[in-house]
């Protein structure tokens, strides 16, 4: 028997599993899967990635003082209590790591983003799941569920993969009844798509207990470089810091991100477009009899009389170059969560839905 053994928890974690990008056998596959920007990054994007080509000897700064700058200017932030991090996974992981441990308990929702779990198995800490209510994150069975071990409580607001929210005064009221010593994390990485919501930010301000997260993955289009923040309390930027490796960005990412930030009117498009499409493909679904809760980020959560018939959904939509999210594994089995693509890709998912709704398999 080996004595090299790893740390308590580790074992528990289900490794994640991201969405599927290629059908056996079919060509011209529409990715519906990962909710991804369908448009890709902004041009300035690429072209400040392109340029930091030439800055690629260089060490990137460690303190991401421009990105910084930029986020807390065009989001109206204070510099100081922004953390960059790779991915806003990366971010989650820092407040896990500072914040949990052996004996503490991390609350996640019934159908909340399964990072959650990883990330307090991750540190030893117990996992501890809440029921929502119809797919929308119950405060009152959070704050019941709070005792003297509660050290975190993640929700993604609005949130993967149901798509729901709850207003900042529902934020603010969970916030308010968390026990001392207990922080709550409002993961934003679909805040940009709700117009005139500032991810929780002015609830970071005004309280010590709340860190917001962020992502460049979704509405800027730069999942594959793997960039994310987090805003919190001066006291708790100083905290993350502290484990955040001094290189974790490299200058290709921190350029990229800045001119994403920068380039609002290229985000305000990717916003208005989601937002048309969106309606139009919970209306067209709703037409073939699959409803879906009111969306507030750039994908549909589906949902299909059975499970049987979400996965022969599945499977049909996959025949046709369609690939979706099977969310089983979130408690959701007869649903499929399906990104709002383009609009060439939102009419072939519509048709394909109502194809097999009509007897087509
Ligand atoms: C709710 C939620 N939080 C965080 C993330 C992680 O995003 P990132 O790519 O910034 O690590 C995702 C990605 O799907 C997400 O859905």
């Amino acid at each position: 028997m080996t004595k090299i053994t790893p740390q308590p928890g580790i074992m528990e974690i289900a490794l994640y599993v991201g969405g599927a990008s290629h059908v056996e056998g079919v060509t011209d596959v529409v990715k519906l899967s990962s909710n991804e920007n369908p448009y890709g990054p902004s041009p300035a994007a690429v072209e400040a990635l392109r340029r930091s080509a030439f800055e690629l000897h260089r060490y990137p700064s460690t303190d991401h003082v421009g990105l910084r700058a930029a986020i807390a200017e065009i989001h109206g932030l204070d510099a100081d209590n922004i953390i960059c991090g790779v991915g806003s996974d990366e971010v989650l992981q820092f407040i896990a790591q500072s914040y949990a441990g052996p004996g503490d308990e991390v609350i996640y929702t019934e159908h909340g983003f399964s990072m959650y779990p990883i990330l307090a198995h991750a540190v030893g800490a117990t996992p501890v799941m809440v029921a929502e209510k119809e797919r929308v994150v119950d405060v009152d069975a959070i704050l019941a569920a709070c005792n003297d071990k509660t050290r975190i409580v993640f929700i993604a607001n609005p949130a993967n993969p149901t798509a729901t929210m709850i207003d900042l005064d529902e934020c603010a009221r969970l916030a308010d009844g968390l026990p001392d010593g207990a922080l709550l994390v409002l993961d934003g990485a679909y805040a940009e798509f709700v117009e005139g919501y500032d991810g929780g930010a002015s609830l970071v301000a005004s309280r010590d207990n709340v860190i917001m997260t962020r992502t460049f993955s979704k509405i800027y289009g730069l999942g594959g470089l793997r960039i994310g923040w987090g805003y919190a309390p001066r006291a708790i930027i100083d905290v993350l810091n502290r484990v955040r490796q001094p290189f974790n960005l490299s200058n290709t990412q921190l350029a990229a991100a800045e001119a994403a930030v920068r380039d609002v009117a290229y985000t305000e498009k990717c916003r208005t477009d989601n937002a048309r499409l969106r309606t139009w493909l919970a209306e067209a679904l709703a037409g073939h009899g699959v409803p879906s809760d009111e969306s507030f980020t750039n994908f549909i959560l589906a949902r299909f009389d059975s499970a049987e018939e979400a996965d022969a959904c599945d499977t049909y939509l996959k025949s046709q170059g369609l690939i979706v999210r099977k969310v089983g594994g979130y408690g959701l089995p007869n649903c499929l969560r399906i990104t709002i693509g383009d609009e060439p890709a939102c009419r072939r998912v519509a048709h394909a839905i109502g194809q097999f709704k009509g007897g087509a398999r």
